[in-house]
């Protein structure tokens, strides 16, 4: 798998797995952003809540980030105050800010120097289409109460824009350096971690929740926050969100590039942000998971887009992120529709380090019992067909499309077709398997049916794991979970 430039560039502490049993007023599992800011939440009202993470802290999605602050949310406020209406709209940008403020404060309060710098945020269009779009988004914005303009052009841009528009006191972070120095920060007031300790189950009975792990070890926990990403065991929201595959690079370039954020309005959206005085962060190129030939090739359209812009001088890491999409655009954070003790956050789009931080503080109050003017319009069990039908169908059926078809497809016939290094869909008579063949030669044999839903699994040329077409579910080259919805590995098999 690749490694990001933030996984390159911060130093971490290691966790204890968990191996004995405990009883917990909150257990949150996942340690990344959300998770995170929801256990520094909880401990502004003196709450310690014990976290958990699979891998290690902000090894996931948190850790594969491009750490951009907007509040020019993927979402689109013009769609938004269309579907929800304008209220709904200003309540998003309020929730958008707030999510931004609250790393800032966050990093500020604890010396977490985590390179947090407050910036303009820039949308340009380039072609007719796109201005229409734009200028919709400006008036919607601008209604919903955001400090945005439009402007002549990006300050210190070095090549020419359409329309641009400029949304003020967005913001940037180093986000490995802030999920490291807030574990450290959490550990040190209380708040126990854990890292390699994996849910395996968990039970909703009277009165709490019972979580079984990895370790053996198992919670007996009062509230339960599943802040992984997709919630494992969450198939009602599951099948609202559709997953795609966005990438990224970090380099030097020749030519200048502005200290801001920068999106232009391609379908997908290519992006560019500054790290540090000369690195340059730059993204996009997303397509939906395990629906792709070779995701090394949108890694190649990203490189080029950047060289013609700015002129590459040095590459220093590429990586890639799974984003979750949901059917009406927003995201889902709240209390579970099937649990009374379950809560979580996801589909955060391509807005996933400020949907963190939001989710943090909302999930902290929901657990709290607080009274919050956001918990209704993110909660899991709001349902606006308006919104949400046309999409819902179209990601449906593409995954029955998927369920369908992949059943009959391979890329090879014989082993012998599996270079080193690579895995491939194989087929022996009407048997399909999920085959990996190791740097030694050595064959692993899995079967390709995702455990969550029973979709065919893809290779991912780029990251070397099977990637689930239907709802994104992750596995490792050679078969072990990586990412939910599934909560399991791929099931061994024989040839
Ligand atoms: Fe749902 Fe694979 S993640 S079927």
């Amino acid at each position: 798998m690749t490694t990001s430039y933030w996984e390159r560039t911060a130093k971490k502490e290691v966790y204890a797995p968990l191996d004995k049993d405990l009883e917990a007023e909150v257990l949150i599992v996942g340690g990344g952003l959300t998770g995170l800011m929801t256990a520094w939440n909880l401990m502004q009202a003196g709450k310690k809540a014990v976290i958990v993470e699979a891998r290690t802290i902000g090894s996931g999605v948190s850790g594969n980030t491009t750490a951009h602050l907007n509040s020019s949310v993927d979402c689109d406020y013009h769609i938004v105050a269309q579907n929800f209406g304008k209220d709904t709209a200003k309540l998003v940008a309020e929730a958008a800010v707030l999510g931004i403020e609250l790393v800032g404060q966050v990093d500020k309060a604890h010396n977490l120097d985590a390179n947090y710098k407050k910036l303009p945020a820039y949308i340009y269009a380039e072609t007719t289409d796109q201005i229409l779009e734009l200028q919709k988004e400006l008036k919607a914005a601008k209604e919903a109460g955001l400090d945005v303009e439009e402007v002549e052009e990006i300050e210190g841009l070095n090549f020419p824009t359409g329309m641009v528009v400029r949304f003020n006191r967005n913001a940037r972070f180093h986000p490995l350096k802030f999920l490291y120095g807030l574990a450290e920060t959490l550990r040190e007031a209380g708040v126990q971690i854990y890292e390699q300790t994996r849910v395996e189950e968990h039970n909703e009975k009277d009165g709490y929740v019972e979580v079984t792990l990895s370790t053996g070890a198992t919670v007996r926990a009062q509230h339960l926050v599943l802040a992984t990403h997709s919630p494992i065991f969450m198939h009602s929201v599951h099948t609202r969100m559709a997953p795609y595959r966005s990438y990224a690079i970090a380099v030097r370039t020749r030519q200048p590039v502005p200290d801001s954020l920068i999106y232009d309005m391609r379908e997908p959206y290519n992006y560019v942000r500054k790290e540090e005085d000369d690195v340059v962060i730059i993204g996009g190129a997303d397509h939906k998971t395990g629906q792709t030939g070779d995701e090394n090739q949108h890694l190649q359209n990203i490189k080029a887009w950047a060289e013609e812009r700015f002129g590459i001088a040095e590459y220093l890491a590429s990586w890639s992120a799974q984003v979750f999409e949901p059917a009406d655009n927003l995201p889902f954070i709240g209390k579970s529709l099937t649990h009374k003790r379950v809560y979580y956050g996801t589909g955060y789009s391509g807005d996933g380090t400020l949907w963190g931080s939001f989710a943090g503080y909302l999930l902290s109050d929901i657990i709290l019992g607080k009274e919050n003017k956001f918990a209704e319009l993110f909660s899991p069990a709001r349902l606006n067909v308006k919104a949400e039908a046309g999409e819902f169908l179209k990601e449906n059926l593409n995954v029955a499309k998927e369920f369908i078809v992949e059943r009959f497809s391979s890329d090879a016939s014989d082993v012998k077709e599996i270079p080193n290094g690579e895995g491939k869909i194989l087929r022996q008579g009407i048997q399909q398997y999920a085959v990996f063949r190791d740097d030694q030669g050595g064959l692993h044999v899995m079967s390709p049916t995702c455990v969550h839903m029973g979709c065919v699994v893809q290779w991912n040329k780029m990251e070397k794991t099977w990637d689930c077409p239907c709802h994104g579910g992750r596995y490792k080259a050679t078969g072990e979970q990586l990412s939910g919805p599934p909560a399991t590995g791929l099931r061994k098999a024989e040839l």
